[in-house]
């Protein structure tokens, strides 16, 4: 009997130990210091208008000077989501119907759409094949006289390389909006990310590096944005009043505040993310290096003044040297490890996210539609064929896995590598015994029948 059978196929699974944990994110630091807001009963010191409590309650702001010092931004903002974060930041750098923001066709939806809540257009830039971040050269083509800004994106946790993004947006005028939603607490060059442009921010939503249930936080060293940040995060209008007509930015606010309980959280939660972040880069270590020895599993470990927080890690598959579709290794790959304690331990999986101009909203132009935008100019067509390299990572070579985070171990990584070279040495195999079968779509209408909610 050959014990080496791929499980896909029937044989026994590589791993036989308990499924990869899942974190455990909360402990008594969390609890202690959201008991002291219980103990207040204040949830909230957010008042929407003039006055001392603008600014928040006594845990926002600490939370947010937290922040701020620990990184040396000169302004910390603390919001209810980083969707939010990302929105106030496009109100506070002024965007208007009309103007177009180069933004990342490879990333969460929110990383564009943002720019439309004030009427302006996303236009795509391609991404670069190894950083998986908007290339120098595609953000160049994609300027005119209507670009505004930059809306980048730290992809996967690794820096952008600045530098040459700061010198095109000097040259051109423009502004730099970071999202680091997925890359808090990393630096390029000795600069922490987030700030290195005009502003940006970080996600503190449950699945990030650390997390207050939803959050963000703003980061800008710019005192202006800043102002402007703090009026849309609560009713601003309110304060056209009071503040000088002439110098007043025209800002109607939103409620984008967060709670005291979930800032208290985030105080607790900041003094873990060095250790999170030393954990995480280990483990992408030992992956690259095991890894360099897989012909047709890429890697690319950035030069040393990039930093990366391994949000999930990016392997880049080639079809043509592994000798099966990447649907079929991941599928066979998983199939050797135990059930997932938990969503985010699947081990594999493939695409990252489709393209942002394929969703509907901007193939149909749905969405500029609403915001009156001109439909009809020229070279903005949102369709396949746009962002080449993108569409090349998302239908045929992106794998992900999230595997590099806490608290697993090297072990664990160990018998992920097992099973891909197990794999990889039965190919044939698969290919003479395996009949793909149709993937189901996952609708809206199941997640809301579903037990297995998110
Ligand atoms: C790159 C990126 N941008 C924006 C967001 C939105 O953040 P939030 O979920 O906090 O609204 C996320 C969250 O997944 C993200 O990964």
């Amino acid at each position: 009997m050959n014990n080496n059978i791929p499980a896909l196929i029937g044989g026994k699974k590589t791993r036989k130990s308990p499924p990869f944990k899942n974190r455990k994110t909360m402990s008594k630091e969390e609890k202690n210091i959201v008991n002291e807001v219980m103990d207040s009963d204040i949830l909230s010191a957010f008042i929407g208008g003039p006055g001392e409590k603008f600014l928040g309650g006594e845990k926002v702001k600490s939370f947010e000077n937290k922040w701020k010092n620990k990184y040396g931004f000169k302004h910390a903002i603390s919001v209810n989501s980083w969707t939010s974060g990302l929105i106030i930041c496009c109100g506070a750098v002024g965007l208007k119907p009309g103007d177009e923001v180069i933004c990342s066709p490879y990333s969460m939806s929110a990383s564009a759409t943002s720019v439309m809540f004030y009427g302006a257009k996303p236009v795509f830039a391609d991404i670069d094949s190894k950083s998986y971040n908007i290339s120098i050269d595609s953000i160049e083509k994609n300027i005119n006289k209507n670009t505004k800004a930059i809306l980048l994106v730290h992809i996967f946790g690794q820096s952008c390389d600045m530098d040459p993004i700061l010198e095109l947006a000097k040259k051109y005028n423009l502004k730099i909006i970071e999202d680091a939603a997925q890359s808090p607490g990393i630096y390029y060059k000795n600069k922490a990310v987030g700030a290195i442009g005009d502003i940006g921010g970080f996600s503190l939503n449950f699945h990030k590096h650390i997390h207050t249930g939803e959050g963000g936080m703003i980061v800008t060293n710019d005192d202006d944005l800043a102002l402007k940040c703090q009026l849309i995060r609560n009713h601003g209008e309110n304060f056209s009043k009071k503040l000088n007509l002439k110098n007043f930015p025209n800002i109607i606010g939103g409620n984008y505040r967060l709670t005291e309980i979930q800032a208290a959280i985030g105080i607790a939660q900041l003094d873990k993310l060095d250790n999170i972040l030393q954990k995480r880069i280990k483990l992408a270590n030992f992956l690259h290096n095991q890894l360099k020895e897989i012909d047709g599993l890429d890697t690319y470990m950035p030069h040393d003044y990039i930093g990366h927080a391994y949000y999930i890690f990016p392997i880049k598959f080639n079809e043509k040297k592994i000798g099966i579709k990447r649907s079929i290794f991941v599928k066979a790959v998983n199939a050797e490890l135990p059930d997932a304690e938990g969503w985010e331990s699947v081990p594999l999986s493939e695409g990252y996210v489709e393209p942002l101009y394929l969703n509907p909203i901007y193939k149909y132009k749905l969405e500029l539609g609403k915001f009156g935008q001109d439909l009809d100019r020229p070279n903005n067509s949102y369709s396949k064929g746009d962002c080449p390299v993108t569409e090349e990572m998302y239908y045929n070579k992106m794998i992900i896995t999230p595997l590099v985070r806490e608290p697993l171990t090297e072990i664990d990584l160990m018998d992920l590598i097992i099973a891909i070279k197990k794999i990889i040495g039965n190919v044939e195999l698969i290919k003479s015994n395996y009949k793909e079968t149709d993937v189901k779509i996952f609708t809206p209408v199941d997640a809301a029948s579903s037990k297995n909610v998110r």
